[in-house]
């Protein structure tokens, strides 16, 4: 199959990136009891790269949600009750793909304040300039981009083009 769509940003420009965003966000932490909470399967490959050069007291884990269907949100959150632990003490970061209405990582954040972390802060590799349904800001972002659907690096249209190593722009 021939690579779909157009380069928007490519691998060498993600790799650069994420180095910065993982140096800025270590030094933010240092000293602090960081968990990372990295939405699925979205965040799969920026969450992994990012990681990689975090401390090696951080903790991880993945929650597997879902509002997509096809190039449109769905409006709902599904997934998000089998997910949550106690972060008591602990300061959260939520990794994921691409801030789009804003509303998953709404919900997200107010689901970890309510299992009684001290801090909870948001890194997005893309954030999507569109009018938001919800209020939220992302403390790190990797790159604004326009509204377009995008895929690649981690992101899907319908399951697939996930493993493309850069993010491209399907034809409209
Ligand atoms: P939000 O809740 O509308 O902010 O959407 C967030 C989720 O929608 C992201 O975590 C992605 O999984 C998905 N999403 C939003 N825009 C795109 C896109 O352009 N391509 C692929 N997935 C997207
Ligand atoms: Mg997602």
């Amino acid at each position: 199959m021939p690579t779909p769509g157009k380069t928007l940003i490519s691998t060498p420009q993600i790799r650069k990136r994420v180095k910065i965003l993982a140096r800025e966000i270590t030094r933010h932490y240092r000293g602090k009891p960081l968990t990372v909470v990295g939405l699925m399967n979205g965040s799969l490959f920026f969450l992994v790269d990012l990681l990689r050069e975090l401390p090696v007291e951080t903790r991880i884990e993945c929650w597997r949600l879902k509002s997509y269907q096809g190039t449109r949100s769905t409006g709902k959150i599904q997934g998000l009750d089998s997910c949550g632990d106690d972060y008591s003490g602990r300061h959260v970061l939520i990794v994921d793909d691409i801030l789009d209405t804003g509303l998953t990582l709404h919900e997200v954040t107010k689901k970890i304040r309510g299992l009684n972390a001290a801090d909870v802060r948001i890194c997005v590799l893309l954030d999507k300039q569109v009018p938001r349904k919800r209020d939220v800001t992302a403390h790190w972002t990797g790159f604004q981009i326009p509204n377009l659907f995008v895929i690649g690096y981690g992101l899907d249209l319908d399951h697939q083009y996930r493993t493309l190593p850069m993010i491209r722009v399907l034809p409209s």
